[in-house]
């Protein structure tokens, strides 16, 4: 059954008790076996996601000629990083923690891609010595200290990334982000492809071009591409079109001027999905279609040989699988003004309605087959900022104290962004498939809070008796 105030994703049903399902059991009943909050993944979902975008995309092109790589700053527990190779995917990591995860996950370290616009020393020495697939190097300086730190190790063992070099140390495999200046409509924080931005080198200020230049005179560097990503939650084609078109301008002319060809085109993610009514991305395979098209012609017209062409769909992954469940602890009329439902978490779990302004949708999963009235309501949070409302205006039939809300669409950046404010513990993630439900993420404990803190010993004798 559908239910008429949101949308139902995936495995998510109203079954014919009127109770929210995901994944063959019932919300509720998840609520009441693993506390709340509680995110749920449904992971046949997760999966179907996984398999769309490399479906579209290798449909478009050709099978060989793409890698869809999972973007795992959105989400990638241990075991959904296990689920994303399971599914023919590569892995995009941020940082030396994002690698450490999809390492400790068993995740090939070739199949990984190691973003971020200011890798430290330490990681760059990880990541070489971990072997990973590519380095997205994002400016002039990293390039420098990727070489340097290359030049400076024993040579690769066998079946590592980095290649061994001619002149000893190794050799990093290179894609070198550009910013393209391509703009596209969404929050300003998620706007990474203008030339204002802290992401990547510059095409039209000559940096590129040096960058460029500089990779390909270093003996431990071995340039095998080019990279933009322009922004996030971008619901149709046109600003990956314009991005796919600056990209391959640029290496026309740096074919012309040095002779080298980039042999990976990678175009980001940033693909949009619906939260909410109104929210009307294209599908994977339009973007797909689109994008393949652009790249075949330009590469025509400029005589390039057709790349390898990456994409790094992250939140088009993982969003719609997810799900939050709160109990609801007080319902606040304020007649004339507005009705507060608070929940048990919020902005903790949560942050982007706080940061983003972001929207959601949400059923009372205990009552889901029941419509809502006139009325609408406000979801409040638990951590002390007024702000930290998670949805607001929802329309849902009354809620009262107990009733478990669900809300949708929450798989992309909730867990990798949640947070310890007014130290509430982060909620456990189950995942759910066919009736059977595993907790990958553990729920935090009070105890977990305090694990790092440290008190010195010279404020560990007894403390004096509390002043009136
Ligand atoms: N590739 C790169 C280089 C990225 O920086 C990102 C996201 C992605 C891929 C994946 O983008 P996606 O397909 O998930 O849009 N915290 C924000 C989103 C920040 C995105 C950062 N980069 C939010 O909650 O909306």
């Amino acid at each position: 059954m559908e239910a008429s105030y949101l949308k139902l994703h995936g495995t998510a049903t109203i079954l014919p008790s009127g109770r929210l399902a995901i994944g063959g059991t019932e919300a509720a009943e998840l609520a009441a076996r693993f506390g709340t909050p509680l995110w749920v993944i449904d992971e046949d979902h997760f999966r179907a996601n996984c398999r769309t975008f490399r479906q579209a995309f290798r449909t478009a092109l050709f099978p060989e000629g793409v890698e869809v790589v999972y973007s795992a700053k959105a989400l990638a527990p241990l075991a959904l990083c296990r689920i994303v190779h399971e599914e023919g995917l590569s892995l995009d990591v941020v940082s030396g923690g994002e690698l450490h995860a999809a390492l400790t996950a068993g995740f090939p370290a070739g199949k990984t891609y190691f973003h971020g616009n200011n890798k430290t020393a330490t990681e760059i020495l990880l990541a070489l010595e971990a072997g990973v697939g590519r380095f997205m190097v994002d400016s002039l300086d990293e390039l420098r200290l990727l070489e340097a730190t290359a030049a400076g190790l024993g040579a690769a063992r066998s079946g590592s990334g980095a290649s061994r070099s001619q002149v000893g140390g190794r050799r990093a495999d290179v894609i070198l982000r550009l910013t393209p200046d391509v703009d596209v409509a969404a929050h300003d924080y998620v706007r990474t492809g203008v030339l204002d931005s802290k992401f990547g080198v510059a095409i039209e200020t000559g940096q590129a071009r040096e960058a460029v230049e500089l990779a390909l005179a270093s003996p431990h560097v071995a340039l095998r591409g080019i990279h933009c990503h322009i922004g996030s939650q971008i619901f149709d084609a046109a600003p990956f079109e314009r991005a796919a078109t600056v990209l391959l301008d640029f290496a026309a002319e740096v074919r012309d001027a040095t002779g080298f060809v980039p042999g990976d085109v990678s175009l980001g993610g940033g693909f949009g999905i619906r939260y909410v009514e109104g929210d009307t991305p294209l599908a994977p395979a339009a973007f797909a279609a689109a994008i393949a098209r652009t790249i075949r012609e330009k590469t025509a017209t400029a005589g390039l040989p057709m790349p390898r062409v990456l994409v790094e769909p992250g939140r088009s992954i993982c969003a719609t699988a997810g799900w939050t469940l709160y109990t609801v602890g007080s319902v606040k009329d304020i007649p004339g003004v507005r009705t507060f439902v608070s929940v048990d978490g919020g902005m903790s779990d949560n942050p982007r309605p706080a940061l983003y302004g972001a929207r959601y949708e949400a059923c009372l999963a205990n009552r889901a087959a029941e419509e809502p009235g006139a009325e609408v309501f406000t979801i409040a949070g638990r951590c002390c900022e007024s702000g930290g409302l998670l949805v607001r205006d929802l329309p849902l039939p009354r809620p009262v104290v107990g009733d478990i809300l669900a809300v949708s669409c929450t798989g992309a950046y909730n867990y990798s962004m949640a947070m310890n404010y007014n130290h509430l513990p982060r909620p456990a993630m189950v995942l759910v498939r066919d009736g059977l439900a595993d907790v990958i993420i553990e729920r935090e404990t009070y105890v977990d809070l305090v694990r790092r803190e440290r008190i010195p010993p010279r404020l560990l004798g007894p403390l004096p008796p509390a002043s009136s």
